[in-house]
């Protein structure tokens, strides 16, 4: 089945649908049905207060309440979903996600939660979208069919359902909401189906389908091949994918509106699957590096959600492509890679690859001449250490993670501020036979190293690098929004950040 999505401005009591999601706030007196759903509460009238009772319903955020409302309303089902104790953006995305898990395929569901903003509208649609996301793929019938049906229609129910603002915020929640369901897509694709030519092709297909027919917007897409890499001397990138019968790949997109007023410049982590190379990893933690593309999958995705939304900025994205494998090819502790550009980096972790590849697409963004650049990569298990599976690390210079962070706060994600301290220069300049050292066994650190590294390979340009290590797959259950297994994580926050650009 699949899913529509309405705005309408009509009274939950009243709408005809299989199910109703209500919002219920918890207050100092208890639970209390939000404002979208007071009809509802008084459809029950006096009964309702003791059948939240009864029913055990607090309010709490991630709580969800079925029961079957037996002709009080016009829905045969009334489903209570908690907001806690505030109706912002970000409670309501999540209990958007919550309700999508309630009522996963009815035929019809009408969802009664704060929107009288457009900012609320865009948060009940994409929370619904995200938190209703599910991944069968490689699931045969029977279980397939039932877990990917999907709700029929859904209705958002809001008091300015009428006005342009709530219709474009509608709208551009559901571009934003299928680019992060892109993300999610590619991210769980077993790393032997998405190869870097897998995801290359993955990557040509959902261009094609964003700049079809009449109206589209036009992304320049050019996929480099192993030759076109070899020729160009990514030298990073190809150490990496060196070891793997799966070559490398680059994905570059353009987006360039003849309105542009700033120029963003965007790099991802495109690793298809770290098994650490030569310096391999433990087996437990192999398990989720499918994900290790999550950076690339989110600014690919990011570009062309921008360009669908007409966003008046230019935007060049960056996506290098590699497998990290054991092999006769593999390359070892001790070479010495030219990177692209020719600085020269001594090996000494084959596991701290994806600075290789990060290395070669940074100095192409920087030819690129952009205002500014932002790169987006799972990077280092320190920095998920540091900050756990949900919160992001942001490093570079002042100002882009600044607006980045402020982007993050209004996308409805997390991110925490990393210093890149003085003494990273002197760790990463510690080579005694190339320009660069690639890693020093210090385990202190090391996400900030990381950075440091990265850095050399900016041309002092403004830059922000997101370390999302971990927060590309969601190895617990579900919880608001964010369904098990991948996340999508970053691409809310980048196209939130090129809205602030575009508004100057
Ligand atoms: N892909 C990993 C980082 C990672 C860790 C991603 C956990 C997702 C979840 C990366 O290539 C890596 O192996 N990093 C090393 C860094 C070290 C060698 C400096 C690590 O995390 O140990
Ligand atoms: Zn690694
Ligand atoms: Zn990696």
């Amino acid at each position: 089945m699949t899913t529509t999505y309405t705005l309408r401005s009509a009274s939950p009591a009243k709408t005809r649908a299989e199910a109703v999601v209500v919002g219920v706030l918890a207050t100092d007196k208890g639970p209390v049905v939000c404002e979208a759903g007071a009809d509802v509460a008084q459809a029950w009238g006096r009964k309702w207060a003791p059948l939240l009772s009864s029913l055990g319903v607090t309010g709490k955020p991630g709580e969800s309440v079925r029961l079957p409302a037996n002709g009080v309303i016009n829905a045969q089902l009334l489903v209570l979903v908690g907001l806690g104790s505030e109706p912002d953006d970000t409670s309501v995305r999540r209990a958007a996600g919550v309700a999508a898990r309630s009522v996963p395929n009815a035929a019809s569901v009408a969802i009664a939660l704060p929107a009288d903003t457009p900012v609320l509208v865009d948060a009940v649609t994409q929370g619904h979208l995200l938190g209703g996301y599910t991944y069968t793929a490689h699931k045969s019938a029977p279980t397939k069919n039932k877990d990917s049906a999907g709700p029929g229609d859904v209705v958002v129910l809001s008091p300015i359902a009428r006005k342009a603002e709530a219709v474009s915020a509608f709208q551009e929640a559901q571009v934003v909401a299928d680019a992060v369901r892109l993300v999610r897509d590619w991210v769980n694709e077993p790393p032997g189906h998405l190869t870097p030519a897998g995801f290359a092709e993955a990557v040509s297909e959902a261009h094609r389908v964003v700049t079809k027919g009449r109206g589209a917007p036009k992304v320049a897409l050019e996929i480099w091949d192993h030759d076109t890499l070899t020729e160009r001397g990514l030298g990073g990138t190809l150490a990496v994918g060196n070891g793997s019968d799966a070559k490398p790949r680059l994905a570059k997109l353009t987006w360039s509106p003849k309105d542009a007023t700033t120029h963003l410049a965007l790099v991802g982590k495109g690793v298809t699957f770290d098994s650490g190379g030569l310096t391999i990893k433990p087996a437990a933690t192999m398990v989720g590096m499918k994900g290790d593309m999550g950076g690339a999958a989110c600014v690919i995705a990011a570009t062309l959600a921008i360009a669908q939304l007409g966003l008046p900025i230019k935007v060049t994205a960056f996506a290098p492509m590699a497998e990290n494998m054991v092999s006769g090819s593999s390359f070892r502790p001790g070479d010495v890679v030219t990177m692209y550009g020719g600085t020269t980096v001594e090996i000494a972790n084959t596991d701290a690859e994806g600075r290789m590849l990060l290395g070669d697409a940074l100095v192409l963004a920087t030819e690129e001449s952009p205002d500014v650049i932002v790169d987006v990569a799972t990077l280092t298990g320190h920095l998920q250490l540091a900050l756990g599976d949900k919160v992001g690390a942001v490093l570079g210079s002042q100002e882009i993670v600044d607006a980045v962070l402020a982007a993050g706060a209004h996308a409805g994600e997390q991110h925490w501020q990393m210093p890149i301290p003085e003494e990273m220069s002197e760790r990463i300049k510690a080579s005694k036979v190339a320009d660069l050292l690639q890693h020093d066994w210090v385990r202190w650190g090391g996400g900030l190293m990381a950075a440091a590294f990265l850095r050399e390979f900016t041309a002092g340009l403004p830059w922000a690098h997101l370390d999302i290590a971990g927060k590309e797959i969601n190895t617990g259950g579900p919880y608001g929004h964010v369904p098990s297994g991948a996340t999508g994580f970053g691409v809310t926050t980048i196209v939130e950040y090129a809205k602030s650009l575009a508004a100057g």
